[in-house]
């Protein structure tokens, strides 16, 4: 292949990738969403060409006085909008802010307490992935089945015997609060810290429609800027515990970010002030839609395990898809029809059932953003349902999915690039 070919083969993978994510498939990830295109346009700065290893305004390098700035600003925007005192926005990922707080809390060889895997932990949680890889032992909470969440009388008998360093509640399917009090007042009476990551819940406490964690006793939260808060892809780190927050500052470099890839700041900056403005009602859509989309799915015939419960708090739910040949198969004739999501472990799964767990995980903040509401959540139900349950070819499928896509293309809930900045721009055409 000639430099050329390469480079018209690179735009035509970038072309195909964007078109079809972008504008033909209906995205229902729960961990994804979308920028407005005032932060995506935040995002292209010359800052993705800099570094700044340090804190604001003690930087080990120079060239930063604008970069302090944005990144001071975004410290203050997060921590009004969490009502925190101490905000690290460093980490470039969730997984590296977990890192981070995981080990100032604990050494290679102590324990932690963490939710089960099949009940939602995330692989950073466990001993398979940033636990394990930081030497730190996992040992899973006692989970309810029947509440769907952490069962308190057997977890708190559980942090007196064990007495770890820490617990961390939190999940990547997460469809009611963990019991942060009663975690935190077990764990306090035995010196342990309690971490919440809410990585997928940040945007709905941002909204006021879930509880923040640090006003509930947890001594420091974890989360992503990307999954429910539709900001930029990269982690932060937040409490109200002072020497917490130094501790992290001080080793999150150098010990998990050099350069902590600078130009999200701006995006996430711009993200903030959009759901201060817009953050409420946004947030409060996305959990009506959760709801009625999971009783549009079970009327249509498919079983949701948490029916019984109000279906979900959250933005996210599973559904049970045995009777429909399991979730591996679920999801691929799914993703034939442009409809997005993943297979997931439900909590009666082996974890070895992985590959082709019981379930799929679904999540209604990306449609949200892009203005969908209740009655557009019960179209797709329908559409859904003409694929895994009335066995209809998934292409034939693809039309319908890709004429509905259509009446959502412009984020809502955010702001467009104004006129006279859009003069002044650099052009950066995103590939179409
Ligand atoms: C609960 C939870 N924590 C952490 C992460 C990791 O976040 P990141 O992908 O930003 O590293 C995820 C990712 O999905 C998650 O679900």
């Amino acid at each position: 292949m000639s430099m050329n070919q390469n480079l018209s083969k690179i735009i035509e993978i970038v072309r195909n990738h964007n078109r079809w994510r972008r504008f033909e498939c209906v995205n229902l990830i729960a961990s994804e969403n979308t920028m407005s295109p005032l932060a995506e346009a935040a995002y292209f700065t010359d800052m993705m060409h800099r570094y700044a290893e340090g804190k604001p305004r003690k930087r080990y390098y120079q060239g930063n006085k604008f970069t302090d700035e944005i990144e001071l600003l975004v410290m203050d925007l997060i921590s009004r909008l969490l009502e925190v005192e101490f905000v690290e926005p460093r980490p470039i990922s969730g997984t590296i802010a977990n890192a981070t707080v995981f080990r100032n809390l604990a050494s290679p060889g102590d324990k932690a307490l963490i939710a089960p895997v099949q009940a939602g932990a995330h692989v950073s949680h466990t001993k398979f992935g940033t636990l394990g890889a930081l030497g730190i032992q996992q040992i899973e909470l006692p989970y309810d089945v029947e509440r769907w969440n952490i069962d308190v009388d057997r977890a708190v008998k559980l942090i007196e015997e064990v007495r770890p360093k820490f617990v961390t509640l939190g999940a990547s399917v997460y469809m009611f609060p963990h019991p942060t009090k009663e975690i935190a007042d077990a764990a306090h009476a035995v010196g342990a810290k309690v971490v919440h990551d809410v990585a997928h819940v940040l945007g709905l406490i941002t909204g006021k429609v879930w509880p923040n964690p640090i006003h509930e006793g947890a001594d420091v939260a974890t989360s992503s800027t990307h999954k429910t808060f539709p900001g930029p892809q990269g982690g932060i780190i937040f409490t109200n515990d002072k020497a917490i927050y130094k501790a992290v500052s001080k080793t999150v470099f150098p010990w998990f970010v050099s350069n902590h890839h600078l130009h999200r700041l701006p995006a996430l900056a711009v993200t903030a002030v959009e759901m201060l403005k817009f953050g409420e009602e946004y947030a409060r859509q996305v959990v009506r839609n959760a709801q009625a989309f999971a009783e549009a799915l079970s009327q249509e015939g498919f079983k949701i395990p948490t029916e019984n419960l109000g279906y979900t708090k959250s933005h996210a739910f599973v559904v049970d898809v045995r009777p429909q040949g399991g979730g591996a198969k679920a999801a691929k004739l799914l993703e034939d029809a442009n409809i997005i999501l993943n297979k997931n472990l439900l909590p009666w799964d082996p974890p070895e059932a992985v590959k082709d767990p019981s379930g799929l995980r679904i999540g209604t903040q990306e449609m949200t953003r892009f203005g969908m509401k209740e009655d557009d959540f019960r179209e797709l139900a329908k559409l859904i349902r003409e694929v895994l349950i009335d066995g209809k070819d998934p292409g034939e499928v693809r039309k319908k999915v890709v004429e509905f896509r259509r009446n959502f293309i412009e984020v809502k809930y955010g702001y467009d690039v104004p006129e006279d900045l859009m003069k002044s721009a650099i052009k950066v055409p995103m590939i179409l």
